[in-house]
């Protein structure tokens, strides 16, 4: 990355994360002492999933929409958990303890198939138990992705179709979107736009896309994205609160000359795109994201005071 760039996963440096700790399959360990084999399948082939939460004053919020995406993957390619929502929330919150933490956190929580007894692509080979790997971070997102805004590249790689590998999938392997992002940066941007097998505007590399064109908020049907945690919550968001939204189909010609842009992640909530392939996104005013970023917040602080 240049000095100048950002990627939506930007946080502001925390000192404190030198000297985090991390759970690896039961023990709580400094981060220079945690460590999986070689032989782990995550390592050797990407044959994991993971998500990633935030916490926000003592909750992790729409814990149980993640953890549903997270057995329903899980579930998918056969890998056992090993233990049920409960026991997860438990690690959890031994992770937090151990960290004294309690809010501005992010979460990556990874389960791999497990150590394999031979260094080859069969499932069968890893025969002792999943692995369970969770890392903290204290982590706010850096203020300039919200007064700056993110510049989009449209890249050649897509997120493709459901029989290839799913985009629903939070997998390990993160090549897909990996090239995307390289793509992005050789095009001299932050993070790549990517369209869907039929050239519809689809997802960014990391987060859902949304644009906003004359009052209605737009986004793609959600066939060939990750079903993401957030981008479900600004649609319900926008319906309980008479914005008209819509998940359809519509090409660049729509996101080139929309009025405003934003992102939806679990990091960062809602970030702003400031350009796409270059070209400046209405008029840098976005009265329609800050609407849902403030309804977001408002529904971030009653689930956390639920
Ligand atoms: C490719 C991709 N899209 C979107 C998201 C955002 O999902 P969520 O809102 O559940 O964090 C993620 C996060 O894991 C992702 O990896």
């Amino acid at each position: 990355m240049t000095t100048d760039s950002h990627s939506t996963h930007t946080a502001s440096e925390d000192a404190r994360n030198r000297d985090i700790k991390i759970y690896v399959n039961g023990d709580i360990v400094h981060r220079d002492d945690a460590k999986v084999s070689v032989y782990d399948s995550g390592f050797m082939l990407g044959d994991g999933m993971w998500e990633g939460m935030r916490l926000y004053n003592g909750t992790w919020a729409f814990f149980d929409e993640h953890m549903d995406r997270f057995f329903n993957s899980c579930k998918a390619v056969a890998i056992d958990v090993g233990m049920d929502k409960a026991g997860i929330a438990e690690a959890m919150r031994k992770t937090a303890q151990a960290n004294d933490m309690t809010t501005d956190v992010h979460c990556r929580l990874m389960l791999t198939r497990g150590v394999k007894i031979k260094p080859f692509q069969h499932p069968g080979l890893s025969q002792s138990g999943s692995t369970l790997v969770i890392i903290m971070e204290h982590s706010k997102p850096a203020p300039a992705l919200q007064s700056k805004g993110i510049r989009l590249a449209t890249v050649p790689q897509v997120r493709g179709l459901p029989m290839t590998q799913d985009a629903k999938y939070n997998s390990h392997s993160k090549l897909n979107c990996v090239i995307a992002c390289l793509q992005a940066e050789q095009a001299g941007a932050d993070e790549a736009l990517m369209l869907d097998p039929l050239g519809f505007v689809n997802t960014t590399n990391a987060c859902n896309f949304f644009i906003v064109r004359r009052g209605e908020v737009w986004t793609s049907t959600g066939d060939y994205c990750m079903n993401g945690v957030t981008r479900q919550k600004v649609i319900d968001l926008c319906q309980a609160n008479d914005i008209p939204v819509f998940e359809k189909n519509y090409s660049l010609y729509e996101a080139y000359g929309a009025d405003e842009a934003f992102l939806t992640g679990t990091f960062g909530a809602q970030t702003p795109v400031a350009e796409i392939d270059g070209k400046a996104i209405g008029t840098g005013e976005r009265p329609m994201t800050e609407r849902i970023r403030a309804l977001y917040k408002d529904l971030i602080d009653e689930e956390v005071s639920r």
